[in-house]
């Protein structure tokens, strides 16, 4: 299965740039997502990739061929990538049984009948929709649908699977199912996957690689633990977890096991940060922590020795969620987000202590921070 490549690819519609400048491996066989919210550029950028859209600017590769390259005027049309893709807005044709959504793109190819019907039992065996194989489409569930688009992505044998957000419009219990089933059958045909989506969970779930998105660029193209744990900037920090954001100065800096250490103080609070970079003295970071990394006690004495930072505020808002329970913690000018146990009984306008111990903690310089809000905006 090819590699797919992307070298500064960008696309305008008009004066709008809806993709800047975009490089990226797709690695061999490898599940990569590209995240970000509503009108990154997810979408046009899978449509570059598929040949349903043309870049105009930069070169796409799949495999050693380039498939794409307007500065040599190079295109070559979807049916020659080999690409299947599912797309974001409607899964499958109403109009046609299952047998004839998913021998559609193999009629397409003029592959002989016998040829066909073999190719699609297999597609629907895949996603284990055989027996529903001459029922119209409509009459399906939307989890079932859903399998169908796949096995008609599939069924020609692709060596590159396109997946726009297919399992936005399934329920939450359907959604974490077909999750673990699409994961397992990329990994059972080993095809080169880019999946979109705007949900982070998603995208941590399934993804070997992920590409952070945004106003059409790339934030972050890492693992999914260095996206959650070592965010590159706030936007990728905001956007793929729930943080609280709290500013500080450095007072020194070291060499740490997995990163530099920062020795930081902010208002009435100073401890250890773990930062990705050497940041002077007298500089200004942004302390990152995870809500699920923060403990809240209403007893001082009971935080244990090995949470680093300390902070005592007081309980605006206490959130039950099933699994966890969320507190808003106001310390200062800054409302901490706290994912507590579920069980968790500290009640609002109680004053706790919370703490972090430094491996949960992550920090940015304030210059990089400054200029990530300062990009414009589509
Ligand atoms: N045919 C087009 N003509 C003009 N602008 C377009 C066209 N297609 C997309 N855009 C613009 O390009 C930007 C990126 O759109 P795109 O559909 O790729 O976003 P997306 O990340 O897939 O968003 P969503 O999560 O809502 O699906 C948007 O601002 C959109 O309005
Ligand atoms: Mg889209």
């Amino acid at each position: 299965m090819p590699s797919v490549q992307l070298q500064n690819v960008g696309r305008r519609f008009g004066g709008v740039n809806a993709v800047g400048d975009v490089t990226a491996v797709v690695p061999n066989g490898a599940f990569v997502t590209l995240l970000g919210p509503s009108g990154c550029g997810k979408t046009t950028t899978l449509r570059m990739i598929a040949g349903l859209e043309s870049n105009t600017s930069g070169v796409i590769s799949i495999g050693d061929r380039i498939v794409s390259d307007p500065s040599r005027s190079l295109f070559l049309p979807p049916e020659k990538r080999n690409a299947g893709m599912v797309f974001q807005s409607y899964a499958i044709w109403p109009h046609m049984t299952v047998f004839d959504n998913v021998a559609y793109p193999l009629r397409l190819r003029r592959l002989t009948r016998e040829d066909v019907r073999a190719k699609v039992m297999r597609a629907l065996d895949l996603v284990q929709m055989t027996a529903y194989a001459e029922r119209p489409a409509p009459l399906l569930s939307g989890g079932q649908q859903q399998r169908v688009a796949i096995a008609r992505a599939v069924a020609f044998e692709p060596s590159v699977l396109l997946l726009d957000e297919p399992l936005s419009n399934l329920d939450a219990k359907l959604r974490d199912e077909m999750r673990i089933e699409l994961r397992a059958l990329q990994q059972r045909l080993a095809i080169t996957t880019i999946f979109v989506t705007h949900d982070q969970e998603e995208a941590m779930a399934l993804s070997d690689r992920i590409i952070v998105m945004r106003s059409g660029s790339i934030l972050q193209d890492d693992t999914p633990e260095g996206i959650y744990f070592r965010p590159s900037t706030l936007k990728v920090a905001e956007f793929c977890t729930t943080s609280t954001i709290i500013p500080a100065t450095v007072v020194a800096s070291r060499p740490g096991t997995r990163s530099r250490v920062l020795e930081v103080r902010g208002d009435d609070w100073s401890g250890m940060v773990q930062s990705a970079t050497d940041v002077v003295e007298g500089a200004g970071v942004s302390v990152i922590v995870r809500a699920e990394s923060i403990r809240a006690d209403a007893d001082p004495a009971s935080v244990s020795g090995d949470q680093d930072i300390r902070w005592r505020g007081r309980v605006e808002k206490n959130v039950f969620r099933g699994f966890r329970r969320t507190l808003v913690v106001r310390v200062g000018e800054i409302a901490f987000t706290v994912d507590a146990a579920p069980e968790n009984d500290i009640r609002v306008d109680q004053e706790v202590t919370l703490s972090v111990s430094l491996k949960d903690t992550w920090s940015i310089p304030a210059a990089a921070a400054a200029a990530s809000a300062t990009e414009t905006p589509l």
